[in-house]
């Protein structure tokens, strides 16, 4: 690290590879574990011996090739529109179907595929001067991003607290004259529940408004989990009124990351998804989407998982899957004072604490203290504070010991009580306007809090404490604060 010091990431003289490897692994010392089934996060682990090294071999492979131009890089092109096929034929679509017609494209993750579902359809409607989307409350919030980004308005449908669910009624209502595009997740990512997507998918059709399926999350687990028996709900293009779908293989087809896929009934529908300009004196630039270079490592690594993982390999990771999630659901019914917020039906264990004894975000840093992983989820709307878990295959071999890892850190939570915040700060997240937040304030709550220097204290209950009682507005403006005093330029 020492040669670093004076000039960021570039040394007066280069290192040798070896020396800069060792500064990686170093690095990488500081970082959630990756692998091994503790971290209910951010990655997607099958636990299968090799399937690194392949990724890693195929990455290298295409790594420098750019996918900005199909025509000088087939392998590429090839890559992509086998990665669409599979991903069609899984998603009910391809010959011999009632959606022979699919296409797609490879995007690099779920937010792109959900800004180009979103652009397509807003810009197959340029009659329309201010463009709506209507979403369920429980949609990701790439959705909003898209709203934010190509100016089109967000209309969110309320989820019922216990079934977590958007009313079909209420997202017909929702639908107006300028509606361009209906969602519905399978399943979402807070809870794991699949929306009623037949439901969903008639009134948008009834109304002649697309509807795009966010299947990012689960759209490579759930037709496993069916072919194993799972009383998966129909969600593909095998509902009539479904216009597209995306699905990331960068989640549950356990490539790495960059590569997500964007698919849409047909070519048509696709159409408006491309840019392409040939007004200036260099090459006509034709993209798909987002990005315009692209590396085809992202590519390579997912066509060779694929190709090794096979079907039979996604069935026994999804059965192993499935019992992990059984597992993890019968352990959180069996801790005193917790309660799933939904039966699982896929891939998401959510719990939730009834006992105001038992602080969840002290309860997550007594599991992180135990080398488990989670994720807190804070309150919003109707819905409680909770704690979200992605499941993979890789979590299997280690379910029987989160059951007494998490009786043991409930005890502890509820020995070390609720997080217990100076009034005056509860108040001021309560009251607090985001437009009244300058950096002072920012860099001054960060301080009190431990954040902002130095690498993210273990303990975050405080810090989700205070941002469970500021509204969602403020809430944004705070992390946003935050999240920019870590991003400074390592001089
Ligand atoms: C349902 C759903 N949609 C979209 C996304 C966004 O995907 P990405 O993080 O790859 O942009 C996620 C990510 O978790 C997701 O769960």
């Amino acid at each position: 690290m020492t040669d670093t010091a004076g000039g960021g990431a570039l040394p007066a003289r280069g290192m040798p590879a070896a020396d800069v490897l060792d500064e990686i692994r170093a690095l990488r010392a500081g970082d959630r574990p990756t692998h091994g089934g503790r971290l209910f996060a951010y990655v997607y682990d099958p636990g299968v011996a090799g399937l690194d090294e392949l990724a890693q071999a195929a990455y290298a492979e295409s790594a420098h090739v750019n996918g900005l131009d199909p025509t000088a890089f087939p392998s590429l092109l090839a890559m992509e529109n086998a990665l669409v096929a599979a991903a069609a034929r899984l998603l009910g679509g391809g010959p011999g179907t009632d959606a022979p017609d699919v296409v797609g494209s490879v995007t690099g993750g779920g937010t792109e595929s959900l800004l180009l579902a979103v652009k397509a359809a807003r810009d197959a409607r340029p009659d329309l001067a201010e463009p709506r989307i209507v979403v369920p409350a429980s949609a990701h919030a790439a959705f909003a991003k898209a709203a934010h980004y190509l100016r089109v308005a967000l209309d969110t449908v309320p989820v019922d607290p216990v079934t977590l669910r958007p009313d079909v009624a209420a997202t017909a209502a929702a639908i107006r004259p300028e509606t361009v595009l209906v969602v519905a997740s399978a399943p979402s990512y807070a809870h794991g529940v699949v929306d009623p997507v037949a439901e969903i998918a008639a009134v948008a059709a009834a109304a002649g408004v697309r509807c795009h399926v966010d299947a990012c999350f689960g759209g490579w687990a759930l037709p496993w989990l069916r072919r194993l028996g799972a009383p998966v709900p129909p969600f593909d293009f095998a509902v009539p009124g479904v216009t597209s779908i995306s699905v990331d293989l960068h989640k549950y087809a356990y490539a790495p990351k960059g590569v997500s896929v964007l698919l849409h009934r047909d070519a048509a529908l696709r159409a408006p998804q491309y840019f392409a300009y040939a007004d200036w004196p260099g090459y006509t630039m034709v993209n798909p989407v987002i990005a315009s270079t692209r590396s085809g490592g992202p590519i390579a690594a997912a066509y060779a998982t694929l190709r090794h993982l096979g079907e039979d390999g996604y069935l026994r990771l999804a059965a192993a899957t499935r019992d992990a999630v059984a597992g993890l659901a019968d352990a959180v019914r069996a801790a005193d004072g917790l309660r799933l917020m939904a039966e699982p039906e896929s891939t998401v264990v959510c719990f939730t604490a009834d006992d105001p004894t038992l602080d969840l975000f002290v309860l997550v840093d007594e599991l992180t203290a135990r080398g488990w992983h989670t994720q807190p989820q804070l309150r919003y709307a109707d819905l409680p504070a909770s704690v979200h878990l992605t499941v993979t295959a890789a979590v299997a071999p280690r379910v029987a010991e989160f059951g007494p890892a998490l009786a043991d850190a409930v005890a502890a939570a509820r020995a070390a009580g609720p997080v217990v915040l100076p009034p005056e700060l509860l108040a001021m997240a309560g009251s607090l306007t985001p437009e009244a937040l300058t950096p002072e304030l920012i860099g001054g709550l960060a301080a009190g809090l431990g954040l902002g220097t130095g690498p993210t204290p273990d303990r975050m209950a405080a810090v989700n404490t205070l941002l469970d009682a500021a509204p969602a507005r403020l809430r944004e403006r705070l992390l946003a604060g935050f999240v920019g005093l870590l991003q400074r330029p390592a001089w």
